[in-house]
């Protein structure tokens, strides 16, 4: 048995019948970040959804193993339960996880109380010391506050402190820096690490592959429903095999040059498909054989896995 906090096998999940994601596999271990990566409906929500057992998202077929707790063999309100004890979640639209007019006093006592947590003496100082961590001032007033009068990167930061307050083993993320400006975005982005440190293991969702190569212990790259690489942060970004992670490491901006290439075409829409690449149509090495390509993930090197490696030595 692994050490692995986190052990995701061949998961497939969708919305309906389809698969939005397939054949998901990786495992996260203390005190690590995991950063998925990729353009808008690639799949990391639905991957980081699947994980929490939310409601609308159907597993299809797939383990999740939480430590040793095999997900799968629960009830789904054990499940969840399990999931809310041991995951910490901070969403892209925090507000939604909150209720908008209640204040976040009462809703941090709740949920403190239901984790087993609440110490009335401590309460408001350990509360202080979260949200100077995550740079929100005048504590108090934020407190006191309800969800509906602040703004989205403030309700972000609120999640992230509450998530912090909980001390779970794992940390959820999903583009929870792209609300702020990017003086707080660094602040956040050092606050991960520190607790990354502390032994806290993550999975950050973002856009931003600067950020990620900033945070993360490991990089997971998506396309339509897949995960296409898999590897340490520098090893992906600087020896990339996927043609798609070599395009979306170009898209970004350098720094003498301030025109991103871009990357044309957009994402398939159709998701994961069970014969051919899903990235063929826009890929500068594609071959015909690429239409009957079935997904898997290949050992590229050491701890390092691609679907395709027909982009190693393009990278910068
Ligand atoms: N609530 C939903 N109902 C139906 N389809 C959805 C829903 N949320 C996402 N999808 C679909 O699942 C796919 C993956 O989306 P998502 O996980 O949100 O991607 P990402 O987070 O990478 O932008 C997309 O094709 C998207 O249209
Ligand atoms: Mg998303």
């Amino acid at each position: 048995m692994s050490d692995a906090l986190l052990s995701v096998s061949r998961l497939c999940a969708g919305y309906g019948e389809r698969p939005a994601v397939a054949d998901i596999s990786f495992s996260l271990h203390r005190g690590e970040i995991l950063c998925l990566v990729g353009e808008s409906g690639c799949g990391k929500t639905t991957v980081l959804r699947s994980l929490l057992c939310a409601p609308g998202v159907r597993w299809l077929s797939g383990e999740i193993a939480l430590k040793d707790a095999e997900l799968s063999a629960l009830p789904g309100k054990a499940r969840r339960s399990l999931c809310s004890q041991r995951l910490g979640v901070v969403f892209q639209s925090p507000e939604a996880a909150f209720n908008p007019i209640r204040s976040y006093r009462r809703q941090f006592v709740e949920t403190l109380k239901s984790h087993g947590i609440f110490n009335p003496a401590t309460f408001d100082r350990q509360v202080e010391q979260a949200f100077a961590r995550v740079e929100l001032k005048d504590w108090r007033r934020v407190l006191n506050a309800c969800p509906y009068a602040l703004s989205g990167g403030m309700n972000q930061r609120v999640a992230l402190a509450l998530a912090m307050l909980l001390g779970q083993d794992i940390l959820l993320g999903d583009e929870l820096t792209s609300a702020l400006d990017a003086t707080i975005q660094l602040s956040v982005a050092k606050e991960l690490k520190k607790l990354r440190d502390d032994g806290v293991a993550q999975i950050i969702v973002t856009h931003h592959l600067a950020l990620a190569g900033f945070l993360a212990d490991r990089i997971g790259v998506m396309y339509a429903g897949r995960l296409v690489e898999l590897g340490r942060a520098g090893d992906v970004l600087r020896h990339p095999c996927h043609p798609y992670t070599v395009s979306l490491i170009e898209a970004v901006p350098g720094l003498e040059d301030a025109v991103p290439t871009g990357l044309p075409g957009s994402p398939s829409l159709s998701g994961p498909q069970k014969v051919g690449c899903e990235f063929m149509e826009r890929c500068l090495r594609a071959r015909p054989d690429c239409a009957a390509r079935i997904y898997a993930l290949e050992r590229a090197g050491d701890g390092h896995f691609a679907a395709c490696n027909a982009g190693k030595g393009d990278g910068s």
